[in-house]
């Protein structure tokens, strides 16, 4: 892309500087996802507050937040949820509706165009629902002014009819609850972002969250694994659930064509090294970038679109699946000439570094 080329860190035109905050941070490659796994998403998810394992800060409070506007008989205020991808928004959003025994009623910020859009979901929405708008920051901007007095005031302005006959009148809408998820809480207007009374942010999962995840799924897909083979799936998981019920999916399908049988601490290890997923949870589309910059670029810095060459990967790609993990690693960093490795790059491949 022309417009990323006068910057050397890559940044997309218009999207500012992006901080680890922006949560773009852990996005994932998906190398070993399957179109069985997207199927298969739905029956792993967690279906209420307990089930939902780990980030306990974010469960205290919505659990509170839920409980009080039961017991107020009111709707649930508004809630932001922040954070990378396959961390559990999407479930999250679920949950909440789940708990408040409301109509959950999703949609994504890409897919609203025009205003006739939002209107339409809003004004047909049962009181009490909850609307859920994935991707929030990817709603067109002229569409966020038409949220502002329906989060505040559930009223939305409409124009009807054109030209001089135009007259713009006023629709109530029925409570409800506006729930949006985004990546990249970065991106979105601060006015946007200050009308959602309830703000959480989901963070990486620890080891033994992710643990507790892997034994939950391996028990829903009907599989057995010990704790040693559920704690490397969750150490090569990159702190997501996602990723971890992704690879415990390929281990099932390793141990069944290999007779069956429970996943153990070895069995497990061979089936990722397999799929070719290292201790660190890289795969090797990671590896080559990193080996690409160590090796032909001396460490770099190197500029995205050389990368890109370098690897025959689209830079996009690489900027948005592959890097953000390997910066989050710290196995790469950005500088304003371009990416460079970090030595944990050079150890972790086993590569001498260059004499400086
Ligand atoms: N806390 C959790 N406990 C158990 N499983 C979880 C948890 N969080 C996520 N998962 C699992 O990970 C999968 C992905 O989660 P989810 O779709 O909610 O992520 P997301 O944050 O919405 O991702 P995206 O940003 O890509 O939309 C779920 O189907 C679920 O199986
Ligand atoms: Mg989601």
């Amino acid at each position: 892309m022309s417009d990323r080329e006068p910057d050397p860190i890559g940044r997309p035109f218009g999207q500012g500087i992006r901080t680890p905050d922006d949560g773009d941070a852990l996005r994932l490659p998906d190398p070993v996802a399957s179109a069985e796994d997207v199927a298969d998403e739905p029956s792993l998810r967690p279906r209420s507050l307990d089930e939902f394992v780990g980030q306990q800060h974010v469960r205290d409070q919505l659990r509170i937040a839920v409980d009080a506007a039961r017991q107020r008989g009111e709707g649930l205020d508004h809630v932001l949820l922040a954070g990378p991808p396959g961390l559990g928004k999407t479930s999250l959003a679920r949950i909440i509706a789940e708990e408040l025994g409301a109509r959950f009623v999703p949609t994504a910020g890409p897919s609203l165009e025009r205003k006739a859009d939002v209107a339409a979901l809003l004004t047909a929405l049962e009181p009490g629902s909850v609307f859920f708008i994935d991707e929030l920051h990817r709603l067109p901007r002229a569409l966020e002014e038409t949220l502002y007095p329906a989060m505040e005031d559930r009223q939305l302005p409409v124009t009807i009819g054109q030209g001089v006959g135009a007259r713009v009148v006023t629709l109530d809408l029925p409570p409800f609850t506006l729930i949006g998820a985004t990546t990249r809480a970065g991106l979105l207007s601060r006015p946007l972002r200050d009308r959602f009374g309830l703000q959480q942010r989901l963070e990486p999962y620890g080891q033994d969250d992710l643990v507790a995840i892997v034994r939950r799924s391996a028990s829903l897909l009907e599989m057995t694994i010990d704790e040693q083979g559920a704690g490397l799936v969750a150490l090569r998981a990159r702190g997501t659930p996602r990723v971890a019920n992704r690879l415990l999916r390929r281990v099932r399908d390793y141990v069944e064509v290999h007779g069956g049988g429970a996943v153990t601490g070895p069995v497990a290890a061979e089936a990722l090294d397999l799929l070719g997923v290292d201790a660190l949870g890289l795969d090797r589309l990671d590896r080559e970038i990193l080996r690409a910059i160590c090796t032909m670029f001396a460490g770099g810095p190197v500029g995205l679109s050389t990368l890109s060459a370098a690897v025959g990967e689209e830079a996009d790609t690489i900027e948005d699946v592959y890097e953000p993990y390997l910066l989050q690693q710290g196995l790469v960093q950005r500088t304003p000439r371009g990416r460079v490795v970090t030595p944990r790059a050079f150890e972790h491949l086993g590569i001498p570094r260059p004499e400086a």
